[in-house]
């Protein structure tokens, strides 16, 4: 794990929300829960969730790997509506631990387990302050989630921490330069007449809960080696957001979203700007001393 001034010096950006407004934000609806959980009854509903899900986000499987999790020790950490989690109790972990820092989240992803009568162990608790023991697992994965915590740095410390010497981390979060980014900013302040608000502003401001943060491809790698970790690749992903798919873009609705939407080159994005992706795929290993 590299050493020196460069891995000294803190990663930008900083916290802008405190963690009980990401609580609130997250504790009023889970991810995809108002635009995909929809159906008269729960197991309805989270089927069409799962299933809108892996349609939109077919790299999410190969990145995750769930069938790695046969006969291990698995961490989900922000577990959200529990799609990720079930798969990971498919693949009959032995044992499977999961947190979020909602109620909500635990109790629909509790109650979605208990139906597939898959085992596990659900807790609400904080990526910071993960509530297990060091050196606990084999695998630790979040998606979309480290981000949303104040303090990332200190998540990716814990990652760290309860993974085994040889253990595996797969962690998404955002990427700073994307179509997503760029979309807002030219909405919240091109539009607006404020060319000079920061990416880090539109992130924090207008995409998911408050203080949302994004890295580059260069922070990602140095998020892990701060943390203790060893990037074993850091790529960027383009999402369903970035190529205006599926119910993207609820809170920013207008004409010139549903222009965009129907005008959007998809194809041609998907070809030249792979790099404008919304999301960093980071897979690391914590080094066996
Ligand atoms: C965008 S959702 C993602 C949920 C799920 N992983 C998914 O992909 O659908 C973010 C989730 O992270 C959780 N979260 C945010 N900060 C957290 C923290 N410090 N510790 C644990 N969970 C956190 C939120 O409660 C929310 O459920």
């Amino acid at each position: 794990v590299a050493k020196g001034k460069y891995m000294e010096a803190p990663i930008s950006p900083v916290a802008t929300a405190t963690k009980s407004d990401v609580q609130a934000f997250w504790n009023k609806a889970s991810c995809g829960e108002e635009a995909y959980a929809q159906g008269d009854s729960d197991a309805e509903k989270w089927a069409r969730q799962a299933a809108e899900r892996y349609r939109l986000e077919p790299y999410l499987a190969k990145f995750a790997r769930f069938e790695e999790g046969a006969g291990k020790d698995v961490l989900e950490i922000g577990v959200g509506m529990g799609a990720d989690f079930q798969e990971w109790g498919k693949a009959k972990p032995r044992t499977l631990y999961g947190v979020d820092l909602t109620p909500r989240g635990v109790d629909h992803t509790r109650a979605r387990m208990a139906a597939a009568g898959l085992p596990c162990t659900l807790a609400v608790g904080d990526a910071e302050n993960l509530p297990v023991a060091d050196a606990a697992f084999d695998i630790v994965y979040a998606w979309g989630v480290l981000h949303h915590s104040p303090d990332t740095p200190k998540a990716f410390r814990e990652v760290a921490r309860v993974l085994r010497p040889g253990g595996v981390a797969r962690i998404m979060v955002y990427h700073t330069w994307s179509l997503t980014g760029l979309m807002l900013w030219v909405r919240y302040a091109l539009m607006k007449g404020k060319p000079f608000t920061r990416m880090r502003t539109i992130y924090s401001t207008y995409l998911e809960s408050p203080g949302t943060k994004a890295y580059t491809v260069a922070e990602g790698r140095k998020l892990c080696l701060q943390a203790g970790l060893v990037p074993v690749s850091v790529r960027i992903q383009l999402n369903h957001g970035d190529l205006l798919q599926g119910k993207v873009g609820q809170r920013h609705q207008g004409r010139l979203l549903s222009v965009a939407q129907a005008l959007w080159p998809r194809r041609l994005l998907k070809l030249v700007m792979p790099f404008l992706g919304l999301y960093l795929l980071i897979e690391a290993q914590k080094p066996v001393a």
